[in-house]
């Protein structure tokens, strides 16, 4: 039978095994799985994990102070990179899924590559790839339908020449928070619902701009803080704002608007392969969505997504 505390066991001794004295690297999200990930790392080899948390301008609002604040107390040997205006500007004029998520995903490697030769004789990359990840990504390569491509799946170009560590590839969420649990992470980390790793570009539909991740960020800001606030967040096992490229007419006193839409998006699951919408209270709703109008300058329509997964997915690219 599979528990946590044999798997911790038998992965450090794995890990160990594999990575030797050599340095690894690993990219940390601030997320459940590339923490349990890195603390697994750190049980192995200690020092010779060097872990990196990437801004990509793409986060939550205030994300990558917290997320650093977060780590401070863990042991972690942690660096904090800021590479907002080279993602945003990779990013300029993009409007297509794919093409936005490749994009994000060469540049997180060319930030790796840099950091990883800052570092000198780094052999391993780690990361927090879960096992819907990999599955979800085999459809992309196969022959039939491509679903999307998983900018954290798929290996690493020649040049690199590091070997990756994925501890966690059989695994699925629930199993990931057990392990977290088991090595003693603070339970509010690994309630923290998942958040994918392109972040808010796959959130913006169409092109992304600053002022887009600006507003989509406070709009993200101001729900995800009133499922805290309202004793959801827990209920819930992902959820998030959509800024979509579709104006609408309003009224704001005597003056007419026209201004974006942004839709809210809260589900229900246990992996993320199949989900579905979550029935939240109205009033909480109506809530939200004033506060929403209210305070966030070029929104005047609020929606909720009422669509389960499949046909739809949680994400809207
Ligand atoms: P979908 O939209 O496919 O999402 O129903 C399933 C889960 O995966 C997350 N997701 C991603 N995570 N890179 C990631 O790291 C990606 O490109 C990506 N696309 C989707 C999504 O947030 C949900 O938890």
């Amino acid at each position: 039978e599979w528990t946590p505390e044999a798997f911790v066991d038998m992965t450090v001794d794995e890990l160990r095994e594999k990575v030797g004295d050599d340095k690894v690297v690993l990219g940390l999200s601030g997320g459940v799985d590339s923490t349990v990930a890195a603390v697994l790392l750190h049980k192995a080899i200690g020092k010779n994990l060097y872990c990196i948390f990437v801004n990509n301008g793409l986060l939550r609002k205030n994300e990558f102070d917290s997320v650093l604040d977060q780590y401070k107390d863990m042991g972690l040997n942690v660096k904090g990179v800021d590479s907002s205006a080279r993602f945003l500007d990779a990013l300029a004029g993009k409007s297509d899924p794919e093409e936005k998520r490749k994009t994000i995903g060469r540049v997180f490697i060319e930030v790796f590559d840099d950091e990883a030769h800052l570092l000198k004789d780094v052999k391993f990359l780690a990361q927090g790839t879960i096992y819907p990840d990999v599955i979800e990504s085999i459809s992309v390569n196969g022959p039939s339908a491509t679903i999307k491509s998983h900018h954290n799946v798929g290996g690493l170009p020649d040049f690199m020449k590091l070997k990756v560590v994925e501890p966690l590839r059989m695994l699925f969420k629930d199993e990931v928070r057990r392990v977290g649990a088991e090595m003693g992470i603070d339970p509010e980390l690994l309630g923290r619902h998942p958040f994918p790793g392109p972040g808010l570009a796959i959130r913006i539909l169409g092109d992304i701009t600053p002022e887009k991740v600006r507003v989509l960020q406070e709009v993200d800001h101001i729900f995800i803080q009133g499922l805290k606030d309202w004793m959801l967040y827990d209920k819930v096992w992902q959820a998030g704002a959509i800024l979509l490229p579709v104006n609408s007419v309003g009224v704001m006193g005597d003056e007419r608007t026209y201004e974006k839409v942004v839709a809210l998006r809260a589900v229900e699951s246990t992996d993320g392969m199949t989900a579905d919408w979550v029935n939240l209270p109205y009033d909480f709703l109506q809530k939200i969505s004033n506060t929403i109008i209210n305070r966030v300058k070029g929104v005047n329509r609020v929606v909720y997504d009422i669509s389960s997964k499949p046909p739809a997915t949680i994400e809207w690219e």
